[in-house]
């Protein structure tokens, strides 16, 4: 059974995608160990508490430096023994002990096909802004593992969406979620689950 840490900072619909996959069977082998959020008032704390999910608060807010929180972070982190770690919406930085620690055990999920619209500053609607900006016809959505870099460790899965004439960064911000998002989240970690994703040279084989 893969024990597994979810970590949020706002609506958590990804977050409820993964609840329903493990719900009705399309992740397998899973267990959601804690929800981890560092906004007390996350929407996604109210849905894992609707499923009886352990759903904890902590924040850089909350601490005098950064590197006090890290640690706290790491040290509450570790204390749930998970087995894998999803950022599903979470806005701040993973301290890079964590990533050390958890080395091809973190992946994330970002709101376009990498290597597009993504690295420091895009995040969230900023991402759909970006690419409407670029008036690009195809977007999507990326599954990947996280290193030391903002959005570039080895990529598992991706999903296109197309992006229509009167779209705004809110419309294609759904679109995105609904065709892609929910999808690949929750396949990525059933693959995960059952031992199908292999790293080697900076990339994935999906076996
Ligand atoms: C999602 O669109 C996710 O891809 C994005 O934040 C949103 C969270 O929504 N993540 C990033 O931009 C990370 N760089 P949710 O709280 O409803 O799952």
């Amino acid at each position: 059974m893969l024990k597994i840490a979810v970590l949020v900072s706002g609506g958590g619909t990804n977050l409820q995608a993964i609840m329903d996959a493990i719900e009705n069977g399309k992740i397998t082998n899973t267990e959601i160990s804690v929800v981890i959020s560092n906004n007390k008032n996350a929407y996604a704390l109210e849905r894992a508490a609707s499923k009886g999910i352990e759903g904890i608060c902590i924040s850089p807010k909350d601490f005098e430096s950064r590197a006090e929180f890290n640690a706290a972070f790491l040290e509450k982190l570790n204390s749930y023994q998970v087995d894998l770690v999803v950022l599903a919406g979470f806005l701040v930085v993973i301290p890079p002990e964590m990533i050390a620690q958890y080395r091809n055990r973190i992946i994330n999920i970002h709101p376009s096909l990498i290597p597009s619209f993504c690295g420091t500053g895009f995040y969230g609607l900023k991402v759909h802004e970006g690419a409407l900006a670029r008036g690009v016809k195809v977007t999507g959505a990326t599954v990947h593992f996280v290193d030391e870099g903002t959005d570039t460790g080895p990529i598992i899965l991706q999903k296109a969406v197309s992006i229509l004439d009167d779209d705004t960064p809110e419309i294609l911000q759904r679109r995105v979620m609904e065709e892609a998002e929910w999808k690949i989240l929750p396949q990525a970690i059933d693959l995960i689950a059952n031992g199908k994703v292999k790293v080697e040279n900076n990339k994935t084989k999906i076996m």
